[in-house]
């Protein structure tokens, strides 16, 4: 008998908080085609097979992190994950690759069903040559602007993912961006909301807005299924919010995208980066395109020399401010166990 259950009364109001919250996330488990409008956002380096596999097969939806992988290695990631999971999960794929039709070639090989844009709007060609192939296309939505604009060129499902979230990050809330974004289009198409969830508190708080689910990363991060060195998941369960601040731009002329990380020595090599990228502009030495992708291998770099090497102060430790909700290493299912009880207590109180 479930522990949490202890006569029929209790049987019935359980039942009944749980019904609700399958029900708030009807939409998003009918697209996502799992049991939880749960997605695990893509970390790269850390959403690769083992991280995927295990949050799909707790019911979540898994989705690998294609970052700068070569279509070969996201051929032979997908295919990993398959032989681990035979429940959906997506593909994330960066718009500035400059392999982004053949990525989206890969994807439709191995029938993927969700393939999720990243890093900006989709390049011209890029959403008709996914869903050609029969994908669902997710897309991040900034603003609301860009959220009508997205859904008018045919994208499937949006996130929405304020600035509390780990990685690179707009300059809007989620609280924010949600009350921007879901009373326009939750009525149109899934919208999913990112950014700062560490509880099932606020999960029930934006499905109640119109979401048709949540999207995480810092949570899921350090679970026991993650393939995250010890010190990177060491540095997290000591870190609190504050300690996962934004960084900084130092130079007008060279817009970086900020990235939300625990503050240690690469915060500040990333500045020393900039000005070295900055110098380079000013010769004459490259152009703007070539300066921003020198940013983002920089990221790229420092991200693994943290997560696969454990190299905590040189590298780059993505985080969210969630980061001190995350408190020991557990496995995927019973985190989302836990997200899924928070949210059904939720509803729950506020029914009552
Ligand atoms: C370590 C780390 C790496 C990330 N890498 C990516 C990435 O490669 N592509 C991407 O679209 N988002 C990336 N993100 C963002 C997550 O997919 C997710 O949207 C975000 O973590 C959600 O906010 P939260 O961290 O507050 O839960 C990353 C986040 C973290 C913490």
């Amino acid at each position: 008998m479930d522990p949490r259950l202890r006569g029929d009364d209790d049987k019935k109001y359980i039942y009944m908080t749980t019904a609700k919250l399958a029900s708030l996330m009807a939409r998003g488990t009918d697209f996502l085609g799992c049991e939880t409008a749960i997605l695990c956002g893509a970390m790269s380096w850390v959403s690769e097979r083992n991280l995927v596999a295990a949050i799909s097969n707790a019911g979540g939806f898994g989705v690998i992190a294609c970052g700068a992988m070569t279509p070969e290695l996201l051929d032979r990631e997908i295919a990993a994950t398959k032989a681990l999971t035979d429940r959906p999960f997506g593909v994330n794929l960066i718009t500035m690759h400059p392999q982004l039709f053949d990525l989206i070639d890969v994807c439709a090989r191995h029938e993927v069903g969700h393939v999720v844009l990243a890093g900006g709007l989709p390049p011209k060609g890029s959403i008709e040559a996914i869903k050609q192939k029969g994908a669902k296309l997710i897309c991040f939505a900034p603003a609301l602007s860009l959220a009508k604009k997205l859904v008018r060129s045919g994208v499937d499902a949006l996130v929405v993912e304020g600035m509390e979230a780990g990685g690179h990050i707009g300059p809007v809330s989620t609280s924010v961006l949600a009350q921007e974004i879901l009373p326009d289009m939750a009525g149109q198409v899934p919208v999913f909301v990112a950014g700062g969830i560490g509880r099932g508190e606020a999960i029930a708080a934006y499905l109640e807005m119109g979401a048709a689910g949540v999207q995480l990363g810092t949570r899921f991060a350090c679970a026991t299924e993650s393939i995250a060195h010890a010190n990177f998941k060491k540095a997290f369960f000591r870190a609190s919010a504050r300690d996962a601040v934004a960084s900084v731009q130092i130079d007008a002329r060279l817009p970086v995208i900020p990235v939300r990380a625990l503050k240690n020595a690469g915060t500040e090599s990333f500045t020393a980066k900039q000005r070295e990228v900055a110098n380079l502009l000013d010769s004459g030495t490259i152009e703007m395109m070539e300066a921003q992708l020198q940013i983002e291998h920089y990221w790229a770099g420092a991200l693994r020399r943290a997560v696969i090497d454990g190299d905590v102060e040189g590298g780059s430790l993505m985080a969210g401010q969630s980061v001190g909700m995350v408190t020991k290493e557990e496995s995927v299912a019973t985190i989302i166990a836990q997200l899924m009880e928070e949210a059904a207590q939720a509803l729950a109180r506020r029914a009552a």
